[in-house]
């Protein structure tokens, strides 16, 4: 189980660079934790691996789904904040998350099944400062 612990927005982005490499060209990762925890900051910084700007990466949390191309490759953008159970088993998901490019899931706590090969991470605030801990593999 790999575990890190970031003090800045910037940090997380970086990491979330790394782990983009690793996931190209067709992962999916399933990301857990409160608002405000850094899910979306962490998929800009895969985004960035994929060859897109950062600042196309926003919150898709109105959209549900937003899909990008990047010179690195395609990726697609899941927020489930605002889905009930029902509504998130009637979106398509599981032929999206098994379809091509990288597959990324905010609020991956409300899917409603499993997603074989997925990695997945939880990401907490610290209680003091902007210190963030993502967890891996829970
Ligand atoms: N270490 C850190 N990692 C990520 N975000 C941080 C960190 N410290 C502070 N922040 C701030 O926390 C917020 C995280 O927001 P966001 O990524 O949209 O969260 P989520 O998508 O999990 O709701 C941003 O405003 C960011 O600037
Ligand atoms: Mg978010």
């Amino acid at each position: 189980m790999r575990r890190w612990i970031t003090h800045s927005e910037a940090e997380t982005q970086g990491l979330g660079r790394e782990i983009g490499r690793e996931l190209a060209p067709d992962g999916v990762l399933l990301l857990s934790g409160d608002l405000g925890a850094g899910k979306t900051v962490l998929t800009r910084g895969i985004g960035e691996a994929l060859g897109l700007a950062a600042s196309e990466i926003q919150s898709p949390t109105f959209t549900l789904i937003r899909e990008h191309r990047g010179s690195g490759g395609r990726l697609v953008h899941v927020d489930l904040y605002r889905l009930s159970v029902a509504e998130t088993a009637a979106l398509g998901l599981e032929e999206l998350l098994a379809g091509p490019g990288v597959k990324v899931v905010e609020w991956a706590e409300r899917l409603p099944f499993d997603v074989p090969g997925a990695r997945s991470l939880k990401l907490g605030r610290l209680p003091e400062g902007d210190g963030r801990e993502i967890v891996e593999g829970l």
